[in-house]
């Protein structure tokens, strides 16, 4: 496995390279990106590389938020990285990836960028899809891996993808669970032992309404209410709880495939969870 700092060295190991898979990440690794590497190594068969980035990516961070903080675990998240089957990891840093500010940038879709976590998080997807596509355009792979835990940003990459006409396919991995249910993220390092004993409930609270929707409970409106009291109840800071279509996360009009999401803060700590029903 190769550590590549530049994008002129990741081009030239990439020169001749066919069936590229992708999987970016901003580090601090856990199961659930491996899980990730390991379908971009199906993706690119016994002869395509396998390239993982890591690099924090200051313009989805607001102000307020981790950036600063964020772990940067570079040396345990290359030994992971070899055992999942990674060839080449692009660690660009901040003056390589950005060598002057960023002034052109990806503009989403509002209606699909500023609702959710976008509506929480001013900007984010913006922030988001300018260093994917920036990375699309030094990686050049066949396909990228993104996981379903970060939802919306699967969706707004995907309609990315399909309006500017990339030549790549992207592929949704699946979350990767705790044994007691909690979706693995970076942002669990932050929980308290108590938090994170709490933190269930939040998978929990979603269950509880996948299981009401296939019991034929229909007054969506109450669901997400009551989700959003039971987590308050417990001491949560509940952003969102909500019942949207698969295809485009708006309201459903009935029929279509649905998926619970939520963002909640249990502390000073925000989580955000999801499942298709
Ligand atoms: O999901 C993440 O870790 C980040 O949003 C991504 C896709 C690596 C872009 O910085």
């Amino acid at each position: 496995m190769k550590v590549v700092p530049t994008i002129a060295e990741l081009r030239k190991e990439l020169a001749k390279a066919r069936n590229t898979a992708f999987v970016p990440t901003m580090g601090n690794l856990h199961e659930g990106h491996l899980s990730l590497v390991r379908r971009a190594r199906e993706l690119a068969g016994p002869k395509g590389p396998v390239v993982t980035s890591i690099f924090v990516n200051r313009l989805q961070f607001a102000p307020h938020e981790d950036f600063d903080t964020y772990p940067r675990t570079f040396e345990r998240d290359c030994e992971l990285l070899r055992s999942a089957g990674c060839d080449i990891v692009f660690a660009p840093n901040e003056a390589e990836l950005y060598p002057e500010p960023q002034g052109y940038k990806v503009q989403p879709p509002s209606e699909l960028a500023d609702i959710l976590e976008g509506h929480f998080r001013p900007g984010f997807f913006t922030g988001v899809c300018t260093v994917v596509l920036k990375l699309f355009n030094c990686v050049q792979p066949a396909s990228a891996v993104f996981g379903k835990k970060d939802y919306q940003q699967l969706m707004v990459i995907r309609r990315m993808v399909a309006q500017l006409a990339l030549p790549l396919h992207i592929e949704a991995g699946e979350t990767t669970r705790a044994d007691d249910g909690l979706a693995l993220s970076s942002r669990n390092g932050y929980l308290s032992e108590a938090e994170r004993a709490e933190a269930v409930q939040l998978s929990r609270a979603l269950a509880d309404v996948k299981r009401a929707l296939h019991n034929g409970e229909r007054d969506i409106a109450a669901l997400e209410k009551r989700a959003m009291n039971t987590l308050s109840v417990r001491g949560w800071k509940p952003d969102y709880v909500v019942v949207r279509r698969q295809v485009d996360l708006q309201p459903p009009q009935g029929g279509e495939p649905l998926v619970v999401l939520a963002a909640a803060k249990l502390g000073t700590t925000r989580l955000i969870d999801n499942v298709e029903v």
